[in-house]
């Protein structure tokens, strides 16, 4: 049973964010985000290795909170089809131009909210969501959106920077001031005890908890759950 609340900026209102809102930081940044390099390649490598590993070619996939689409082109091709989104219009195109240097049929983009029910509209076999759970407004609606995207017996992988596991001045003071600055998005602080309880609030089942960081402590929990 989850007994702690999940944290947010005092100032952070719930369900009010639009979409629009949302995107802008993200829009901002995309471009810088697309030139930097991954901080841990070993581990982002097992996270593929294990996220094909789960996947099948007669699955559908779609990713949520997808960036410039960097996972997306390497896991398209262990699916049947995948359809990888993100609020941000300016990720997408980003992720678009890469997709128009290697033409892959089996993958489409597009610019969705991930906490909006109608995400996509079809059920899929399996939903990716990976470095975006903290980012989203409310994390039950968004899990429960998210729900609605998953076949009955389908698969929610995610890859989660639980930020309470952080030395507590990062999320409590230099978050919130670089946020201030604009150099922050908005993010929700939980550590892993209270992700997997709103998992289980929403009727995931846990089949696995994993780090795959190589470097220092890890913070960023793999979670592999499966819709009844
Ligand atoms: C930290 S980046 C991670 C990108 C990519 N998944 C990765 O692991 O490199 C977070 C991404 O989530 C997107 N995002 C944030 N809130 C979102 C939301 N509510 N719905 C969909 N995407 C969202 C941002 O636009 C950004 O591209």
């Amino acid at each position: 049973m989850h007994t702690r609340p999940i944290s947010r900026p005092a100032t952070t209102p719930v369900q009010t964010t639009t979409a629009a809102a949302k995107a802008r930081f993200w829009n901002r940044v995309a471009r810088k985000y697309a030139a930097d390099p991954i901080a841990d390649v070993a581990g982002y490598e097992t996270t593929l290795k294990r996220v094909q590993a789960l996947l099948s070619p007669e699955h559908t996939v779609l990713e949520i909170g997808c960036g410039t689409g960097t996972t997306a082109l390497r896991l398209a091709a262990s699916t049947r089809r995948m359809l990888a989104t993100d609020v941000s219009a300016e990720m997408i195109a980003i992720a678009r131009e890469k997709l128009a240097s290697q033409p892959l049929a089996k993958l489409r983009f597009g610019v969705a909210d991930a906490e909006t029910a109608a995400l996509g509209g079809a059920r899929h076999d399996a939903v990716l969501a990976f470095n975006v759970l903290h980012l989203v407004s409310d994390l039950d609606l968004g899990l429960q959106a998210i729900l609605s995207t998953i076949k009955p017996g389908g698969l929610f992988i995610s890859k989660t920077p639980c930020l309470a596991e952080m030395n507590p001045l990062i999320p409590r003071l230099i978050v919130p001031l670089m946020r201030a600055l604009g150099k922050a998005p908005h993010v929700l602080v939980f550590d892993t005890a209270q992700l997997r309880s709103a998992f289980e609030r929403h009727g995931f089942a846990i089949e696995a908890v994993e780090r795959h960081g190589t470097k220092r402590k890890d913070i960023r929990v793999f979670i592999v759950a499966r819709r009844p």
